[in-house]
């Protein structure tokens, strides 16, 4: 069976990756590597992505919104055993998806940041793009949409990985792939990419610097880095180090003030840095639904005063950075 022994149905990547820095793709993405990543769920998911129903949809649309095929295009019993198989992988965080008109209300309007940064960043037509982070892969899809030319994403949270082959299923001969890894596991290629995207990501890791170190290995001379990340008011050299969670989550170790971030990024070796965009963030855009039930912006932030998570810190405000390797 295909979707066993090619878990991630990689074949097209490893085919074109062949003689390149990233032929090495089976040790991050066989059967084998799969496996031994140990989810107790993963059989349940593998199984109903085997069960997706075989469709093929009639339209599709990256650009505007991510919306797969319509109703039209299955029978009613193809619609209602996909509704199902979808819901298996609730939590549904980034989106929206829709497919064949079923609405999949995700946690975050991820369009909302897309929109915030696409007008400022290089045209990503026939660009290779990695989005390093990025969940189910919905702004690497997006940037599909924008015709870059090779979307590949890193995830090492695997139901997020599930969800995006479950999206992925009804985009096979789209140029978007996803590795269920870190970015300090990527094999390469490095020096490769035209544009990198790095989403809510940088206040997770222990080593913010280590992380724009190996962002900048992944680009290519002259190539964009687009940064994005939570950051809090203070000067230059100030950031936040909660005691312990922040707005609930247990592993932000760095939230730097945006004086700070840019500093971080010159010694990096980053040119031509630029703050795209700052917004705090509200609750049209990231709040509970049917497809992420769970707890939400609304169970982060103090009931009294909005301006404070729950743990007595600011609440969050996000920034988009660009920035670029010398040529
Ligand atoms: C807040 S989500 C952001 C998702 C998406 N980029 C976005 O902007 O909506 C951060 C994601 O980064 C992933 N992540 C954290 N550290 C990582 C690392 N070192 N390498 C790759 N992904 C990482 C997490 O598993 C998580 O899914």
């Amino acid at each position: 069976m295909m979707a066993r022994s090619d878990p991630l149905r990689l074949e097209t990547l490893r085919h074109l990756f062949k003689n390149s820095p990233l032929k090495d793709l089976d040790a991050v993405t066989s059967a084998d590597y799969i496996a031994s990543l140990n989810h107790g769920d993963l059989p349940r998911w593998l199984d109903a992505l085997d069960k997706l129903p075989p469709v093929i949809p009639s339209s599709v649309d990256l650009k505007t919104q991510v919306r797969i095929g319509d109703s039209s295009d299955a029978s009613r019993e193809e619609l209602e055993a996909l509704q199902e198989l979808l819901q298996l992988f609730i939590p549904w965080r980034k989106g929206p998806f829709t497919l064949f008109d079923i609405q999949i209300d995700s946690e975050w309007q991820s369009g909302l940041k897309w929109n915030r940064l696409l007008p400022h960043i290089q045209p990503l037509a026939e660009r290779k793009v990695l989005d390093v982070g990025c969940g189910n892969g919905y702004h690497g899809i997006r940037a599909v949409g924008e015709d870059a030319n090779l979307v590949i994403g890193l995830e090492p949270y695997l139901i997020y990985v599930m969800q995006f082959q479950a999206v992925k299923r009804y985009l096979a001969n789209y140029p978007c792939y996803l590795l269920p890894i870190r970015l300090e596991q990527f094999p390469g290629p490095f020096n490769y990419f035209d544009t990198v995207f790095s989403m809510g990501v940088i206040y997770h890791q222990k080593s913010p610097i280590e992380h724009l170190m190996q962002l900048k290995k992944t680009l290519r001379k002259g190539g964009e880095l687009v940064l994005e990340t939570l950051v809090v008011e203070g000067e230059k050299g100030y950031s936040l180090t909660p005691k312990d969670r922040y707005a609930r989550m247990p592993n932000v170790w760095f939230v730097p003030s945006i004086e700070t971030l840019v500093c971080w990024l010159e010694r990096c070796g980053f040119v031509d840095i630029k703050v795209l965009d700052t917004a705090v963030t509200e609750h049209r855009e990231q709040r509970k639904t049917r497809w992420m039930p769970f707890e939400s912006l609304e169970d982060s932030l103090d009931p009294i005063n909005q301006s404070l998570t729950i743990e007595g810190l600011p609440a969050p405000n996000r920034a988009i950075l660009i920035a670029s390797i010398p040529d």
